[in-house]
């Protein structure tokens, strides 16, 4: 039994099952899902004042995503094999992401559309993991995806895209003359948007945990049902952000380092968790012995 499996298989003996079936993700590895008690209140939403839906998203320019850039890096782009194992394996990744967003399986998580994707420790592979996701999902058709770098105090999705770094999510939450409009790029991929983090604060971590995000990601999930949002964090046991941030979303993905990350650091970082109504444990960097240049993601649980 590996060190993920053992230590989840803790976690499940330590926490407490949802009672409601339709909670939980079927036919799939993930694992941490069902119910648990939040002790962090609910939010309370104070909408006046909030743009108009239409305006909320209008965006003024299409921000240019190099994806030469990002194929290089081995991320999933749209002109990927689709048949390529990273396509293979991000359809079996997000697919029960999508359900819990919006299927039966949604019944119960509240902001089940808002994803963060996090890590115990630096370079787990939480920004890789969150882009591919993001592509992947908006790849679909019929899907709408907005993906916020909220690691403000380390960002580096902007960089990593090919796009604008300024303004983002630190301008918006800083300031009142600064509209959501401004901060979000519409890309050359039909259905992603992208919010950058911003410029670097030093009190990211108070905006973080400010009543304005707090609004925020509960005007994306009410006004924007059909959309999934997709945030990039700091790690867990770094600093405070990526937990407050995760009190703020329906759905968390805890990227863990294959053969690397320990597993009390695992444990901690679940226990930071517990109060999430989803959390999906996603195994990447798994090294495929049938391809030395291929690094796998594993999802992994029952
Ligand atoms: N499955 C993977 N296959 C190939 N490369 C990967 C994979 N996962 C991560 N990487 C690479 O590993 C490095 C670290 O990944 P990434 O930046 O996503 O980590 P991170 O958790 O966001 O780090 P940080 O905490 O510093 O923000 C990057 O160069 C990324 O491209
Ligand atoms: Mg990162």
């Amino acid at each position: 039994m590996s060190i993920i499996e053992r230590a989840l298989n803790k976690a499940k003996d330590e926490k407490p099952k949802s009672d409601d079936s339709t909670n939980s993700v079927t036919g799939t590895q993930f694992d941490l899902n069902g119910q648990v008690n939040s002790p962090i209140p609910p939010p309370i939403i104070k909408l006046q004042g909030a743009v108009e839906k239409e305006k909320l998203l209008d965006t003024r320019q299409i921000s240019v995503i190099d994806w030469d850039k990002l194929a290089e890096l081995s991320f999933v782009t749209p002109s990927s094999n689709t048949h390529s194992q990273a396509e293979e394996e991000y359809r079996n990744i997000k697919r029960p992401l999508i359900n819990n967003a919006f299927g039966v399986g949604s019944v119960g998580i509240n902001r089940s559309n808002l994803i963060l994707v996090t890590s115990s420790v630096p370079g787990e592979g939480k920004t890789f993991t969150a882009i591919n996701l993001a592509l992947s999902i908006a790849n679909e058709r019929d899907k709408k995806v907005l993906l916020i770098d909220a690691d403000v105090a380390r960002p580096s999705v902007a960089k990593t895209l090919g796009i604008k770094a300024t303004p983002g999510l630190v301008e918006y939450l800083e300031g009142n003359d600064i509209e959501f409009s401004d901060i979000v790029q519409k890309t050359n991929m039909p259905g992603l948007s992208v919010i950058p983090a911003g410029k670097q604060h030093k009190h990211s971590t108070e905006l973080l945990n400010s009543n304005k995000m707090i609004v925020l990601a509960q005007e994306l999930s009410n006004r924007y049902p059909d959309r999934i949002v997709i945030f990039d964090s700091p790690p867990l046991l770094a600093a405070t952000q990526g937990e407050v941030l995760a009190g703020l979303v329906g759905q968390v993905v805890l990227v863990v380092e294959a053969e690397k990350t320990p597993q009390s650091m695992i444990m901690s970082s679940v226990n930071k968790l517990m109060f999430c109504d989803v959390v999906l444990v996603l195994l990447n960097k798994i090294q495929s012995n049938a391809d030395a240049d291929h690094y796998g993601y594993g999802l992994y649980g029952n």
